[in-house]
């Protein structure tokens, strides 16, 4: 089953990039049953350790993890990583699009691709590119940037049927309504839950904000 069907009426994806090893454990413990989706990143993996993590994905054997590698090493490399990844049950991961289609890794791993970034980046140069090679690669979806609706509305356009997991929401000034009204299909949040007084409050609020599609006034 892919992220659509796994999600039911949930569009947003937790980003849980907390310092502090309790803070996973108390966050996913309050979201307990709303959080169906959770990207970890590296600095998870820093605060956590490798056993840490592997306890994390054993215990919220429900939710769907995915780890946000960004994925930029030869192509053996990313294939060894992604193994990895794969066996501490992760069951999604992010890859940068500018590595060319030889470099991806070959994995049983649900592959989001990344194809631009919520900041100015280079893929800014060279999204023409990176989006034309992307279309021939495997992947079950997109990284757009749901702050940056032009780019978001563009790599709609050109991939109707893709699903496309969109950051940048809250704190870096995107809006989960817009996000969903021009394209994306989740929204990706992290500091505006983890970092609230009321985390499962603010998770329903912006989810019914992506809902909703509403977008300014
Ligand atoms: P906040 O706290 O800003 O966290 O909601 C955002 C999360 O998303 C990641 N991030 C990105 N990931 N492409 C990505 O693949 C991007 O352009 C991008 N911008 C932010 C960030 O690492 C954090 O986990």
């Amino acid at each position: 089953m892919d992220l659509r069907g796994l999600m039911g009426n949930i569009r947003v994806i937790l980003a849980l990039d907390e310092e502090e090893p309790g803070a996973y454990w108390r966050i996913l413990g309050e979201l307990n049953g709303l959080a169906r989706a959770v990207k970890l990143s590296w600095l998870s993996i820093l605060t956590l350790g490798p056993e840490g993590v592997r306890e994390l994905l054993s215990k919220f054997r429900d939710i769907y993890f995915i780890m946000d590698a960004k994925l930029a090493d030869v192509g053996f490399m990313n294939e060894r990583i992604a193994r990895k990844l794969e066996e501490w049950g992760f069951r999604g991961v992010i890859i940068h699009g500018f590595v060319k289609p030889i470099n991806m890794p070959r994995t049983g791993m649900d592959k989001y691709i990344l194809v631009s970034m919520t900041q100015e980046t280079h893929y800014d140069n060279l999204l023409d590119t990176v989006l034309a090679e992307v279309s021939g690669v495997e992947r079950s979806g997109l990284v757009v940037p749901g702050n940056r609706l032009g780019v978001l509305s563009r790599v709609r356009s050109l991939f109707p049927r893709d699903i496309i997991i969109s950051p940048g929401i809250g704190v870096q000034g995107g809006s989960a309504g817009c996000a969903t009204k021009y394209g994306a299909d989740f929204v990706i949040v992290g500091r505006a839950i983890y970092g609230s007084r009321e985390p499962r409050g603010e998770f329903l609020r912006i989810n019914e904000e992506a809902l909703s599609m509403r977008c300014g006034v």
